[in-house]
């Protein structure tokens, strides 16, 4: 990478860090459910703690609208305490000037600002809040990868006021990803589900000239289907992205890779308790939905990943948060674990449904973006990485 990171500061003790990290984590009866992205972050924070440096630590969780109790990052301290064995200090109302103070009182031990999102000026990307930001430190670590493709206060603004470095999260995604992308070892097989089919549609026109494979499942799968012209009773399709997804197959036969489609699928009868049952792509009747990709398809894709070199994979392959509906996902999910190829899985979605912690030692690189990675994938850089300074 050619920008600076933590690794190339000399002389941090004394000194104090702002580090944007992504505890954008999912959280159930107010308790972490899925703690990767915060572990993932200890590295940068142990890294600047054991230098004699002092950290504040800014994220966001979920997508607030001003103060909400409920998206507080009080189970993410609770969380950094327990993982860091230091007291976490979580400052409520920062944007305040006398919060300044009680920042520089804790300089001892680790603040971690309250949601950043639920102040305005952090979406706006405000100067006056990136500067109010930098007040708190002496430079700032970009280690928040899921968050910079967004241009806001605590992944942009705030360098316009202070060095600023990546973190060593940060540098580990943008290696691991740059590798599998630029230098991939072929066959390079790209596996894309889910539901976000605008966003990923993009993604998979591009990546067409790179993968030499691109296999889909969940619900884009249907709205590639469809734009075949088949008919897929209730199934989602995202009807405005039909067209996109008649452009993307043409681009893909004009240069010779490989768009792989579900040859059968599990449906349901519309609202029913019917059990799932396997159904050929063009024969899914009127009242019926796809909700995974089927038992044939799971062969052929499982086959891809045996011979693959570099497998990159995110969007589960159905609706995995029905148990009926998760063995696609699983499946894949499985080989993924035992292909010899270098690995990457990523997104919101996909990462839930690493429910094992065998899953997380088997695969290369488990990456914290969602929408990040996907950016990343397209453009090969974000927003939040540009603005660090060169090495
Ligand atoms: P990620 O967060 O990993 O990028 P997405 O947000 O794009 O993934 O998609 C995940 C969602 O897609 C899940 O809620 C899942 O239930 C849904 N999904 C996948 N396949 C289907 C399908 N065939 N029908 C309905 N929903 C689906
Ligand atoms: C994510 O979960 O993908 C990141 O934390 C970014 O969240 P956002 O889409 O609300 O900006
Ligand atoms: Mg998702």
């Amino acid at each position: 990478m050619n920008k600076k990171t933590v690794s190339d500061l000399t002389s941090l003790r004394g000194r104090t860090a702002f580090v944007t990290c992504d505890f954008n984590i999912s959280l159930k009866n107010g308790k972490a459910v899925n703690n990767t992205r915060i572990v993932k972050a200890l590295p940068t924070i142990n890294y600047l703690l054991s230098r004699g440096c002092r950290v504040v630590l800014a994220s966001h969780l979920g997508r607030p609208q001003g103060v909400d109790p409920q998206y507080s990052l009080k189970p993410v301290a609770a969380a950094l305490t327990s993982l860091i064995k230091k007291p976490v200090r979580l400052i409520n109302n920062f944007w305040d000037k006398s919060a300044l103070r009680e920042i520089d009182e804790n300089r001892s031990g680790i603040t971690l600002l309250e949601n950043i999102r639920f102040f305005p000026g952090e979406r706006e990307n405000d100067q006056d809040f990136s500067r109010h930001l930098s007040q708190m430190a002496d430079f700032f670590v970009n280690d928040a990868f899921g968050a910079s493709h967004r241009v806001y206060a605590s992944t942009v603004g705030i360098t316009n006021y202070l060095p600023s470095v990546a973190g060593l999260l940060l540098d580990l995604e943008i290696r691991m990803l740059s590798k599998a992308l630029n230098n991939p070892e072929k066959p390079f097989v790209i596996f894309i589900g889910g539901a976000k089919t605008p966003e990923k549609i993009s993604v998979i026109e591009k990546l067409l000239d790179k993968a030499d494979t691109i296999a889909l499942g969940g619900a884009i799968a249907n709205t590639f289907l469809a734009a075949w012209g088949f008919g897929l009773g209730q199934s989602m399709v995202d009807y405005e992205m039909v067209e996109m997804a008649r452009v993307v197959f043409w681009k893909a036969t004009r240069i010779h890779s490989a768009l792989v489609l579900p040859v059968d699928v599990m449906i349901q009868a519309n609202g029913g308790k019917a059990l799932p049952r396997v159904s050929d792509y063009d024969k899914v009747p009127n009242g019926s939905a796809i909700y995974d990709i089927g038992p044939a398809t799971v062969n052929i894709y499982c086959k891809l990943l045996k011979g693959a070199g570099t497998v990159i994979w995110n969007g589960p392959m159905g609706f995995y948060e029905n148990k009926h509906y998760k063995k696609g996902t699983d499946s894949i999910l499985k080989e993924i674990t035992r292909a010899r190829a270098f690995s990457i899985v990523g997104g919101g979605d996909t990462l839930s449904c690493l429910d094992k912690k065998d899953y997380f030692d088997k695969i290369s690189h488990v990456s914290t973006g969602g929408s990040a990675m996907l950016e990343f994938m397209k453009e090969g850089t974000l927003p939040g990485i540009e603005v660090l300074l060169d090495k």
